[in-house]
Formats: structure tokens, C-alpha cells, sequence
């Protein structure tokens, strides 16, 4: 959730910290802060809100420091503010922290009964406390140990120790942690991107190593306290630096990059050879039972997708759950069946722990994941990678498609395996699938059709997205991404829904936003449109060429996106309702990229 840097560094590192933190404002942006040495004792500037706001502090009161570490917040314990921003100190500590420490309330009580008092309400600053009491009576490294032995719950660290002037110390259990090796120079990170700018080679701490590193060297040890390695990778490129280019927001270029993220996805998992699929996985799909799907957010609605496609296709019996619900209802499962986790991030603390509850029972894991070092790529049996590069807003748009593209190919490929459709139709499958990128690249074009329609919906109230078949996912897509960027309440419903309770939302506010290609759906979709329409609601029809010639009369908007295959037409009507919730948080002049309350990665609970 929040981001973490840190760095030994040989030259003044603030601008460095400040460069990096801004890579890692997508993962929070409540409060932001620095801590370094400078002559010989740890000193920090924080500010509540963006980074902007610390740098603003950082010109007036520079820190002078060659050795610092850095924070951005997403607030959990203790609302967003300037004395809950990390770092946190106490005595001889300052740190920084990513995280939920669940049994900070008890070890807060004790501590304050040993005489100790605190200056925030943040969970971070019993670590703090306890690590300060602990070096003591311990070297630094002792001390590090042994307070993480009596924390419960989720963390990623990156401490400074006043009197240790070329240490910085880091621990991981919950929260993902990277160790960078640059020249005379070392890195800690909460991901790729935050050393990308610096060092390319990274090391992944597993669950409960902890870490000290200097100029040279990082001393790994896991959590028994035996040193250990960690293999040293090296990153993309990509993964390590991203920029925006010459778009406004990084939801537009994403919302662009659609057709290589697609195209590239794709491409791990068919041959354009032979059009065969190939989709990795040690996976017999014609004896398996069933598959079970868990994600959160936009990537839950990429699965609700793959049961669409998966059940059509294979006649195989899909679940999707929320996996917050999932993971706390005690499902019933059995050995034979998938368990499939879908995650950008691939450290969504829920989903990892849905797919985790799948392992203890028994399932074959897989999961769909953009980040392939994260931690659910490295826990499941198969990693399907999604290949869209590094998604930064927080509204999610490339990985979807690239996720859609995913379940799309394992749907033919399990329909193939399990004999439901022969060569020929997967032949044929695949032909449609690799037309999905050059179909978006066109269906992005409808950008300035879209745009006009934004300013009225961006006065509206409320909006309603219906689809019927794959069109209702999308349809749940459509709301949630105008929720979260405009704050506009909407809500996506099954069309043949409507008249079981919504249709009495319809009024001539409200605009109607319903998506219809012509498809075996066609016809009842226009007949909702007309029950809509009887009652004075102001449709907005995204459709396609044959669509728009069937459709009633009287849509307020036709947006006619280019005629494709019903197996691929999510993917193809996907980019005007992406495009709809990014132009009307353009029109209210709201943060897109960083929208209020959200993070990218919600790594807690
Ligand atoms: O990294 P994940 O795909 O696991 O993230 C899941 C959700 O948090 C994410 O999709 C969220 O809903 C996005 N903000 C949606 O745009």
C-alpha cells in the first residue's frame, strides 16, 4: 500500500528519494517523508498530502544526507497528517513502514506501562518503540530480530539507527521487499520501480528475511536468523522505468497501450504458426471439476469475464468470489478442482489469501499476474503473466484487457482439451483472438466521440452501465471505473435486471449507459433500452455497426465501436467505457491518476 525506498548511497541522495518516492505515489499519497544522516544523527521532514507538499518543506529545510530512507503513505492506523507521516522515530530509530501490524494496540499498552510514550496513533511507531528498547541490550541487528519475533501481522521496513551512519536495515513478512546492488551503492525498495531509476539488479527478500545493507554489500537472513542468499535478477528495463510520455495522466497512456498490452499477451499464448493455443500448466483440463476464481476489484471483474468464456466454451463449471468474502466463509472445496488468482499486483492481501486457503486444500494453484516477481507468481503451481507492462493509475484499464486476453486463450485451450470444440474451431478462435488487438487500437479512436458525450454524464448524479451476457461484466467494469476516478455513484446491472428493482432509479437525469453489440443478446438488450427510454432516461447505446443500424430510435448517444466476433467484443468495447470514466474525471478536473482513498496495491487487509 504505501512505497518504500531506501538508500546507501555515496553522493547527497534527497533528490533521489524524491524521485523515487514520485514512482511509487500510486501505492499512496496521504503523507509523504525522508529521514537521512547528517552529521551523524538521523534527521526527517515529512508533509501530509503529495510529495509536492514534501518537497515544498525539502526548499525551505534541505536534508543533507548520502545515506536516507523514504515514504509515501496510504493511511491504515492513524488518519492521513504530518505526525503520522513516516518516518517514525523513537530514541535511537527512525523508520519507515508498509503494513499492518495487527497486535500493535497490546504491544502500544505495554510499552506505555514500561514508561514510554508516543507522538502518533500509527502502528509504525510501536515497531519503532520496540526496536529502540530492544538496542538497548543488543547490536542492531540482534535488536531488528528480536522485535520482529513479537510483531503479528504485515510488514515491509526500512530502518535508519542514529550512530549507524552507512546502515540501513529491512525486513519483509506480508509486504513485498527488494534489495538493489548498484556500484559503491545499495538499495531498498518496495518494488522494481522504486530502485528502477538506480540499479537494475535486484534481489526479492522471501516471507520473514530481514536485511542489513552498507555501501557494498546486504547481509540477508531468514527468519530463523541464518544468513542466506538470494538470487540477484536482473529487470527489465520496462519494469524499472516508466513514464507517462506525452499523455496528460498514466490512465490515458494505458488506456493507449491497450493493443501492445493485448497483442503481447497474446502472443505467450497461442501460436500464430499453427493458431494453436499454448497456454502453460501442468493442468489436466479434461479431468478437472471445476475452477475457482479469486480476485478484488477490476481484476474479480476480469474473472467474472473468464466464467463467461470459460463455461460457454469448455462446459467447465467456473465460481468467481470476491476474495475478501472468500477467504472468511470457509468454502467448500475439493482436490481436482483449479484454483485461479487474478491480480495485477499479484499482492493484494485478500487474493493472496483466498489462493492460500485454495493451496491448504489441496487445489492446483495458478495465477494471472502483471508483476511476475510478485509473491502470488511465486507461491501458485502456474503463472499465466499477463504481458502489459508496469500499470501505474490506480484506475486499472490495460491490465483488464491483457487479463480478458488471458482467460480467452485458457477458455479454447481447456474447450480444446476437453473436447468441446475440434482443431478447426480452435483454429479459428485463435484467428479471432489475435484480431483483438487491431480492433481496440480501432476502438480507441471513438476517444473524441466519447469525449463530448463526458461533459453531461460528468453532471450527473448517478449513472447506470447495463450489458447482458460478457456485456454485464463490462458493464460492472464501466461503473467502478467511474466511481473511482470521478466519484460519481454508478452502478453496473445484468440488463434483464432492470425491471427487478433499478428501473425505478430511471429518470431524465440519469444517463443509461448500455452496451449491446450484435450479439445473440442483441434483441432483449434493445428491449431494455426501450423500457428505459419509455421512462424518460437518457441512453447512451455503445454498440457496434450492425447494432447501431437495429438499434430503437431515440438514443440520446449511439457509439458505434468496430464490428468483432462476440469472443472478443469485451475486449473491443472495453476502451469507450474506459475512455467515458477517464473524460469525465478530466471534465470535474479530478485526480485521475491518484484518486482520493485508493492505493494500487492494497497489500492489508
Ligand atoms: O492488483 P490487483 O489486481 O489484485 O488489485 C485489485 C484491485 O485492488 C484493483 O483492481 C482495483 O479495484 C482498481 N483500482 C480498479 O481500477
Amino acid at each position: 500500500m504505501c512505497g518504500i525506498i531506501g538508500i546507501v548511497g555515496t553522493t547527497p541522495v534527497q533528490s533521489r528519494l524524491i524521485d523515487s518516492l514520485k514512482r511509487l505515489e500510486y501505492r499512496g499519497y496521504d503523507s509523504a517523508g525522508i529521514a537521512g544522516v547528517v552529521d551523524g544523527h538521523v534527521e526527517r521532514r515529512r508533509a501530509k498530502g503529495k510529495i509536492r507538499a514534501l518537497e515544498e518543506v525539502l526548499a525551505a529545510d534541505p536534508l543533507n544526507a548520502t545515506v536516507g530512507i523514504g515514504h509515501t503513505r496510504w493511511a491504515t492506523h492513524g488518519g492521513p497528517s504530518t505526525r503520522n507521516a513516516h518516518p517514525q522515530t523513537a530514541g535511537r530509530v527512525t523508520l519507515v513502514h508498509n503494513g499492518i501490524i495487527e497486535n500493535y494496540a497490546e504491544l502500544r499498552e505495554a510499552l506505555k506501562k514500561q514508561g514510554r510514550t508516543f507522538e502518533s496513533e500509527t502502528d509504525t511507531e510501536v515497531i519503532a518503540q520496540l526496536l529502540d528498547a530492544e538496542l538497548k541490550t543488543r547490536p542492531p541487528l540482534d535488536a531488528l530480530k528480536a522485535t520482529l519475533d513479537q510483531l503479528t501481522g504485515a510488514y515491509a521496513l526500512a530502518v535508519l539507527i542514529d550512530g549507524e551512519d552507512e546502515l540501513i536495515m529491512g525486513a519483509r513478512r506480508g509486504s513485498p521487499l527488494v534489495v538493489g546492488y548498484g556500484e559503491g551503492e545499495m538499495f531498498l525498495g518496495s518494488d522494481a520501480l522504486a530502485v528502477g531509476p538506480f540499479t537494475n539488479r535486484i534481489a526479492y527478500l522471501d516471507e520473514g528475511d530481514y536485511v542489513a545493507i552498507d555501501h557494498h554489500t546486504a547481509r540477508i537472513f531468514d527468519e530463523t536468523g541464518q544468513p542466506v542468499e538470494r538470487p540477484v535478477t536482473t529487470v527489465p528495463a520496462s519494469a524499472a522505468l516508466v513514464e507517462k510520455g506525452n499523455y496528460r495522466h498514466f490512465m490515458e497512456k494505458e488506456i493507449h497501450d491497450q493493443p501492445e498490452g493485448c497483442q503481447h499477451t497474446i502472443a505467450a499464448y497461442v501460436d500464430p504458426l499453427t493458431d494453436h493455443t499454448s497456454v502453460a500448466g501442468d493442468i489436466d483440463w479434461a479431468k478437472l471439476e471445476r475452477v475457482q476464481i479469486v480476485a478484488c476489484g477490476t481484476s474479480y471483474i476480469a474473472g467474472l469475464m473468464g466464467k463467461y468464456l470459460i463455461e460457454r466454451l469448455a462446459d467447465l463449471p467456473v465460481d468467481v468470489e470476491i476474495a475478501s468474502e472468500f477467504r472468511y466463509r470457509q468454502p467448500a472445496l475439493r482436490p481436482g478442482s483449479l484454483a485461479v488468482a487474478m491480480s495485477q499486483s499479484g499482492e493484494t492481501a485478500d487474493t493472496l489469501a483466498a489462493l492460500r486457503y485454495c493451496q491448504a486444500k489441496g487445489m492446483l494453484t495458478a495465477a494471472v499476474v502483471n508483476a511476475q516477481e510478485s509473491t502470488m507468481a511465486r507461491e501458485v503451481d502456474v503463472v499465466w503473466p499477463i504481458h502489459c507492462g508496469p500499470e501505474i493509475g490506480v484506475a486499472s484499464t490495460k491490465a483488464f484487457t491483457a487479463q480478458v486476453c488471458v482467460l480467452t486463450a485458457v477458455a479454447i485451450a481447456a474447450a480444446r482439451a476437453r473436447g468441446r470444440i475440434d482443431e478447426a474451431e480452435e483454429q479459428r478462435l485463435v484467428k479471432v483472438l489475435l484480431e483483438a488487438p487491431r480492433l481496440v487500437a480501432e476502438s480507441i479512436k471513438l476517444e473524441d466521440a466519447v469525449k463530448g458525450i463526458a461533459q453531461e454524464v460528468s453532471k450527473a448524479r448517478d449513472v447506470l452501465f447495463l450489458g447482458r451476457g460478457p456485456m454485464y461484466p463490462l458493464a460492472l467494469e464501466g461503473a467502478l471505473k467511474l466511481k473511482e476516478i470521478s466519484y460519481i455513484h454508478a452502478e453496473g446491472y445484468a440488463a434483464g435486471e432492470l425491471k427487478h428493482g433499478p428501473i425505478a432509479l430511471v429518470d431524465e437525469d440519469t444517463p443509461i449507459v448500455i452496451l449491446a453489440p450484435f450479439d445473440s443478446y442483441f434483441e432483449k438488450s434493445a428491449s431494455n433500452m426501450q423500457e428505459v427510454m419509455a421512462r424518460g432516461g437518457q441512453v447512451i447505446f455503445i454498440t457496434d455497426p450492425e447494432g447501431e443500424k437495429h438499434a430503437p430510435a431515440g438514443a440520446r448517444v449511439v457509439v458505434t465501436a468496430p464490428k468483432s466476433d462476440p469472443l472478443i467484443s469485451p475486449l473491443v468495447l472495453a476502451a469507450p467505457v474506459q475512455l467515458l470514466a477517464y473524460y469525465v474525471a478530466v471534465q470535474k478536473g479530478a485526480d485521475v491518476d491518484q484518486p482520493r482513498n485508493l492505493a494500487k496495491s492494497v497489500t492489508v487487509e
